[in-house]
């Protein structure tokens, strides 16, 4: 597998990665036109996007980041072909974009990683006014992605409350990748 570059020249990989955008984040991108505008987006300056690809030329992987401070950039987004998960893929996209952030002099990497289904304790309950309490006790309740963050040293640092509707907060986490 190769973790390179997507450019607006890999109109195939760009198919692929909306693809599988689409078909893991339904939520989100509700439509496969969706998906590929959002592909199309991290092109943008600011911006970083890598894919992962097997020795056939096949997307197996999709990450983007974007710069929102000086030293600060959101992952966004993050998204690994539904049967090639939980084979560490999405860990050597994840490893692989802190490189190249650190290069770039960012100090901080954060992601937002919605909750709509209830798999952590902070959904569907009232999270007002001691939100930060709730962060600090999250817990994951069935699978979620925050357990995917926590192993690569990603902390919550707060919840969004209602984001996605009532009871459907979203969950943010940072992780340092550059010297304090
Ligand atoms: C979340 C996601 C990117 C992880 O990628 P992956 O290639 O499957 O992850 P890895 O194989 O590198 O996982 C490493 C560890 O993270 C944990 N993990 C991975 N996915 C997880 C999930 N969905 N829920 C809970 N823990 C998870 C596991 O502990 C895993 O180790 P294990 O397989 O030994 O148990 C991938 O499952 C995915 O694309 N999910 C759908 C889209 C999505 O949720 N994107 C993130 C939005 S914020």
């Amino acid at each position: 597998m190769d973790i390179v570059d997507l450019t607006p020249r890999h109109l195939s990989w760009i198919a692929q990665a909306a693809r599988i955008l689409h078909e893991t984040l339904p939520q989100g991108w509700p439509t496969f036109e969706s998906a590929r505008a959002e592909v199309w987006e991290s092109f943008g300056p600011g911006r970083l996007s890598r894919v992962a690809v097997d020795e056939r030329g096949e997307v197996l992987g999709w990450i983007g980041a974007i710069r929102r401070y000086s030293h600060a950039w959101e992952l966004h987004p993050l998204a690994v072909r539904p049967d090639r998960q939980r084979q560490g893929i999405g860990s050597a996209l994840v490893r692989d974009l802190e490189r190249l952030l650190r290069e770039r002099g960012c100090l901080t990497l954060f992601v937002g990683s919605d909750d709509e289904t209830g798999e952590t304790s902070v959904a569907n309950v009232e999270l007002f006014p001691d939100v930060l309490e709730h962060a600090r006790r999250l817990a994951v309740l069935g699978s979620h992605p925050v357990d995917f963050y926590r192993r690569l040293g990603f902390v919550v640092i707060g919840v969004l409350p209602d984001a996605n509707g009532p009871g459907k907060p979203d969950i943010w986490l940072a992780k340092r990748i550059g010297p304090g």
